[in-house]
Protein backbone atom coordinates (compact mmCIF):
# COMPACT_ATOMS: atom_id res chain seq x y z
CA UNK A 1 0.00 0.00 0.00
CA UNK A 2 1.63 3.43 -1.15
CA UNK A 3 2.28 6.07 1.39
CA UNK A 4 0.60 9.48 0.56
CA UNK A 5 2.08 11.55 3.20
CA UNK A 6 1.73 15.36 3.34
CA UNK A 7 4.97 15.91 2.18
CA UNK A 8 5.27 13.14 -0.95
CA UNK A 9 1.99 15.14 -2.20
CA UNK A 10 2.36 19.12 -1.12
CA UNK A 11 -0.28 20.94 -2.09
CA UNK A 12 -0.90 24.99 -2.84
CA UNK A 13 -2.41 26.95 0.16
CA UNK A 14 -4.78 28.93 -1.02
CA UNK A 15 -7.19 29.47 -3.86
CA UNK A 16 -6.63 29.73 -7.06
CA UNK A 17 -6.35 33.56 -8.33
CA UNK A 18 -4.74 33.32 -11.69
CA UNK A 19 -4.03 31.14 -14.04
CA UNK A 20 -2.26 31.15 -17.21
CA UNK A 21 0.53 29.38 -19.41
CA UNK A 22 4.24 30.07 -19.76
CA UNK A 23 4.54 31.42 -23.68
CA UNK A 24 7.56 31.68 -25.62
CA UNK A 25 8.02 35.79 -25.36
CA UNK A 26 8.31 35.05 -21.79
CA UNK A 27 11.42 32.80 -21.84
CA UNK A 28 14.93 33.74 -21.28
CA UNK A 29 18.54 33.34 -23.15
CA UNK A 30 18.24 29.80 -21.28
CA UNK A 31 14.63 28.66 -22.28
CA UNK A 32 13.31 29.24 -18.67
CA UNK A 33 10.66 31.72 -18.20
CA UNK A 34 11.94 35.47 -16.88
CA UNK A 35 11.20 35.60 -13.20
CA UNK A 36 10.22 39.07 -13.97
CA UNK A 37 7.28 37.23 -16.05
CA UNK A 38 6.79 35.54 -13.08
CA UNK A 39 6.73 38.20 -10.00
CA UNK A 40 4.23 39.82 -12.80
CA UNK A 41 1.79 37.32 -12.49
CA UNK A 42 1.77 36.70 -8.76
CA UNK A 43 1.10 40.44 -8.56
CA UNK A 44 -1.76 40.22 -10.82
CA UNK A 45 -2.65 37.27 -8.56
CA UNK A 46 -2.21 38.98 -5.61
CA UNK A 47 -4.28 42.12 -6.88
CA UNK A 48 -7.32 40.23 -7.63
CA UNK A 49 -7.62 39.16 -4.18
CA UNK A 50 -6.73 42.46 -2.16
CA UNK A 51 -9.21 43.76 -4.82
CA UNK A 52 -11.94 41.67 -4.00
CA UNK A 53 -11.44 41.77 -0.25
CA UNK A 54 -10.70 45.85 -0.18
CA UNK A 55 -13.75 46.36 -2.30
CA UNK A 56 -12.14 48.92 -4.99
CA UNK A 57 -9.06 50.04 -5.94
CA UNK A 58 -5.32 49.10 -4.60
CA UNK A 59 -1.95 49.19 -4.93
CA UNK A 60 1.23 47.04 -4.26
CA UNK A 61 3.31 48.82 -1.81
CA UNK A 62 5.40 45.53 -0.89
CA UNK A 63 7.00 42.76 -1.68
CA UNK A 64 8.85 40.57 0.75
CA UNK A 65 10.77 37.14 0.97
CA UNK A 66 10.43 36.10 -2.64
CA UNK A 67 12.12 32.91 -3.45
CA UNK A 68 12.38 30.96 -6.96
CA UNK A 69 12.37 27.16 -6.57
CA UNK A 70 12.85 25.98 -9.64
CA UNK A 71 12.74 26.92 -12.72
CA UNK A 72 9.60 27.79 -15.26
CA UNK A 73 9.74 25.39 -18.42
CA UNK A 74 7.87 27.44 -22.03
CA UNK A 75 4.49 25.55 -22.10
CA UNK A 76 4.08 25.03 -18.51
CA UNK A 77 0.05 26.04 -16.92
CA UNK A 78 1.02 28.54 -14.52
CA UNK A 79 -1.41 28.60 -11.78
CA UNK A 80 -0.96 31.52 -8.66
CA UNK A 81 -2.70 30.80 -5.54
CA UNK A 82 -3.30 33.28 -3.07
CA UNK A 83 -4.33 33.73 0.72
CA UNK A 84 -4.65 36.53 2.75
CA UNK A 85 -3.05 36.50 5.96
CA UNK A 86 -3.36 39.80 8.00
CA UNK A 87 -5.24 43.06 7.35
CA UNK A 88 -4.39 46.42 8.76
CA UNK A 89 -6.01 49.30 8.44
CA UNK A 90 -5.43 49.80 4.70
CA UNK A 91 -3.23 47.71 4.29
CA UNK A 92 -3.55 43.54 3.15
CA UNK A 93 -0.87 41.19 3.23
CA UNK A 94 -1.39 38.11 0.76
CA UNK A 95 0.88 35.04 0.26
CA UNK A 96 1.30 33.77 -2.93
CA UNK A 97 2.20 30.97 -4.68
CA UNK A 98 2.99 29.87 -8.02
CA UNK A 99 2.56 26.17 -8.99
CA UNK A 100 3.32 24.43 -12.57
CA UNK A 101 2.03 21.62 -13.72
CA UNK A 102 4.02 19.98 -17.22
CA UNK A 103 2.13 17.82 -19.54
CA UNK A 104 4.48 14.70 -18.13
CA UNK A 105 5.17 16.23 -14.78
CA UNK A 106 3.02 16.49 -11.85
CA UNK A 107 2.20 19.68 -10.12
CA UNK A 108 5.07 21.42 -8.46
CA UNK A 109 5.66 24.78 -6.88
CA UNK A 110 8.10 27.00 -8.61
CA UNK A 111 8.13 30.07 -6.39
CA UNK A 112 6.24 32.18 -3.43
CA UNK A 113 6.29 35.61 -1.97
CA UNK A 114 4.95 37.72 0.67
CA UNK A 115 2.99 40.77 -1.13
CA UNK A 116 1.56 43.84 0.53
CA UNK A 117 -1.55 45.99 -0.75
CA UNK A 118 -3.00 48.66 0.13
CA UNK A 119 -6.57 49.67 -0.38
CA UNK A 120 -6.40 53.96 -1.85
CA UNK A 121 -9.41 55.95 -3.05
CA UNK A 122 -9.64 57.58 -6.21
CA UNK A 123 -7.32 59.85 -5.10
CA UNK A 124 -4.74 57.47 -4.25
CA UNK A 125 -4.69 57.85 -0.82
CA UNK A 126 -5.32 54.70 1.39
CA UNK A 127 -8.47 54.33 3.11
CA UNK A 128 -9.60 51.75 5.43
CA UNK A 129 -10.43 48.18 4.07
CA UNK A 130 -12.70 47.61 6.59
CA UNK A 131 -15.70 50.29 6.07
C1 LIG B 1 0.52 52.86 -1.41
C2 LIG B 1 0.73 54.32 -0.95
C3 LIG B 1 -0.50 55.15 -1.33
C4 LIG B 1 0.88 54.27 0.57
O1 LIG B 1 1.18 55.56 0.97
P1 LIG B 1 1.93 55.80 2.34
O2 LIG B 1 2.09 57.25 2.54
O3 LIG B 1 3.13 54.92 2.40
O4 LIG B 1 0.86 55.30 3.37
P2 LIG B 1 1.10 54.86 4.85
O5 LIG B 1 2.47 55.17 5.36
O6 LIG B 1 -0.09 55.39 5.61
O7 LIG B 1 0.99 53.28 4.77
C5 LIG B 1 -0.23 52.69 4.38
C6 LIG B 1 -0.21 51.24 4.81
O8 LIG B 1 0.80 50.56 4.08
C7 LIG B 1 1.72 49.94 4.97
N1 LIG B 1 3.03 50.02 4.36
C8 LIG B 1 3.63 51.12 3.87
N2 LIG B 1 4.85 50.80 3.39
C9 LIG B 1 5.01 49.47 3.59
C10 LIG B 1 6.06 48.55 3.32
N3 LIG B 1 7.19 48.93 2.72
N4 LIG B 1 5.88 47.26 3.68
C11 LIG B 1 4.75 46.85 4.26
N5 LIG B 1 3.70 47.68 4.55
C12 LIG B 1 3.86 48.98 4.21
C13 LIG B 1 1.63 50.72 6.27
O9 LIG B 1 2.03 49.94 7.38
C14 LIG B 1 0.15 51.05 6.29
O10 LIG B 1 -0.59 49.93 6.76
P3 LIG B 1 -1.97 50.10 7.61
O11 LIG B 1 -2.79 51.21 6.99
O12 LIG B 1 -2.67 48.78 7.49
O13 LIG B 1 -1.56 50.43 9.01
C15 LIG B 1 2.00 54.94 -1.58
O14 LIG B 1 3.16 54.37 -0.96
C16 LIG B 1 2.05 54.69 -3.06
O15 LIG B 1 1.31 55.29 -3.82
N6 LIG B 1 2.99 53.83 -3.49
C17 LIG B 1 3.09 53.45 -4.91
C18 LIG B 1 2.16 52.26 -5.18
C19 LIG B 1 2.32 51.78 -6.61
O16 LIG B 1 2.33 52.54 -7.55
N7 LIG B 1 2.47 50.46 -6.73
C20 LIG B 1 2.62 49.83 -8.02
C21 LIG B 1 4.02 49.36 -8.21
S1 LIG B 1 5.07 50.65 -8.78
Amino acid sequence: MTDHSLDDMPQPIGTLALQTIAMPQNANWNGDIFGGWLVSQMDLAGSVTARATAKGRVATVAIDSMAFLRPVPVGAVVSCYTQLQDIGRSSMQILVEVWIREDLGGLAKVTEGHFTFVAIDENGRTRAVRG
